[in-house]
């Protein structure tokens, strides 16, 4: 058997949230509510779904490599050029785009304990020695990371806010690190939840005052969270246009599906939906947060659209059990975390559901 490369040997596989389709063959359930991936409870916005029927017709034809409506687009709502900015199939691509543009084996990426694992899994494939730094209160502690930071260090990813911790980081804490690094470090910051968190006190303007401050800065957003769209997969970076033409030049030609540039284009003008979104998430937030607290879970401070829990049994007992009521919530071992687990914010009714069955679990669990 032919191996693959030697930094792929020690690789293993993301695992993302368990599908509704997977649990309704394997338990044979009819209804099941998803909390695990952080998906807008709302679906996308209508616009938006018009839109993506309506690029039916051209399906026969390529989409445009380089996305340049939704470049363009993205240009104009964030007060950049278009050069600045790259659309991914998800910003997933754009975090890959990253690792394969700027990373030799044994160069050096900085992550935090507990940032979101795609940073490392992907620098690992790379052959990157990944240095994890630990966290301060669940948070990521930009002035220890700065300090992690040397010479050989060519990236630096930074989720903020935080999966699964929730956290997240000042513009102080944020400009006090991008002074601190050295300039041959490109400082990634991935703003998945930026419309959850933006209100929160200190949160950075990172869009666009920091990334013209900063050429070793890019800032990533996505359209799968807050604008309902997960499905059609797609996120963008920001950054320096010379920095954003490497990874446009290393870029599947045809990397974003033409449906899904055209909803985007349309979700990106709906501004009242993602209010609407942000609206639900902060009440049904308060609400998860109560009932949760209540029946005995501890619950995190979350700038984002779902809570990190601490379980008063292993996570994946939990998690099982849950399954079997129909829910599925979200495991986190491969974070090393194996008391936690991560609950999206659900509608008013998903998260009834959801507090139904864990009382049932629970008192399964006292009764036994
Ligand atoms: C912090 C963070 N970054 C990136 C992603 C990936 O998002 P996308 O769907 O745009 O690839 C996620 C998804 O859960 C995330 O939580």
């Amino acid at each position: 058997m032919i191996a693959p490369r030697r930094a792929l040997r020690e690789v293993f596989p993301y695992q993302p949230g368990k599908s509704i389709a997977s649990v309704q063959r394997e338990l044979g359930l009819k209804s099941v509510v998803k909390l695990a991936s952080n998906e807008n409870p709302l679906g996308p916005s209508p616009q938006a779904m018009a839109a993506y029927r309506k690029a039916e017709k051209s399906c026969g034809l390529y989409p445009e490599g380089a996305s340049p409506e939704l470049r363009a687009a993205l240009a104009h709502f964030h007060q950049v050029e278009p050069e600045s900015i790259i659309v991914g199939n998800g910003s997933d691509e754009v975090i890959r785009l990253l690792c394969e543009a700027f990373l030799d084996p044994e160069d050096e990426v900085v992550v935090s304990q507990y940032g979101f694992i795609r940073f490392k899994q992907q620098a690992a494939m790379m052959g990157a020695r990944v240095i994890e730094v630990p966290m301060t209160d669940w948070t990521h502690d930009l002035a220890l990371m700065a300090s992690a930071a040397s010479p050989r260090t060519r990236l630096i990813f930074i989720a903020n806010p935080n999966n699964p911790t929730g956290t997240y980081n000042t513009q102080e804490e944020v400009a006090a690190m991008l002074a601190a690094v050295p300039k041959t470090a490109l400082v990634v910051v991935d703003e998945a939840y930026f419309q959850y968190a933006a209100a929160v006190p200190g949160y950075p303007k990172s869009l666009p005052e920091l990334v013209r401050a900063h050429d070793n800065l890019v800032v990533m957003r996505t359209f799968s969270k807050a604008y309902g769209l997960a499905g059609l997969r797609v996120g963008y970076g920001v950054a320096d246009p010379e920095l954003i033409g490497w990874l446009d030049r290393i870029r599947m030609p045809f990397n974003v599906n033409l449906p899904a540039q055209r909803a985007c284009l349309s979700a990106l003008k709906d501004a009242a939906f993602v209010k609407r979104a942000v609206t639900v998430n902060d009440a049904q937030r308060a609400v998860v947060a109560r009932a949760l607290g209540e029946m005995g879970f501890g619950v995190g401070e979350s700038a984002t659209n779902f809570v990190f829990v601490r379980c008063p049994l292993p996570g994946r007992e939990l998690f099982k059990a849950m399954l079997r009521q129909g829910v599925i919530v979200r495991p986190l071992e491969e974070y090393g975390l194996p008391n936690h687990i991560r609950v999206s914010i659900g509608t008013a009714v998903q998260n009834k559901t959801l507090f139904a069955a864990l009382k049932r679990v629970l008192g399964n669990k006292v009764g036994a």
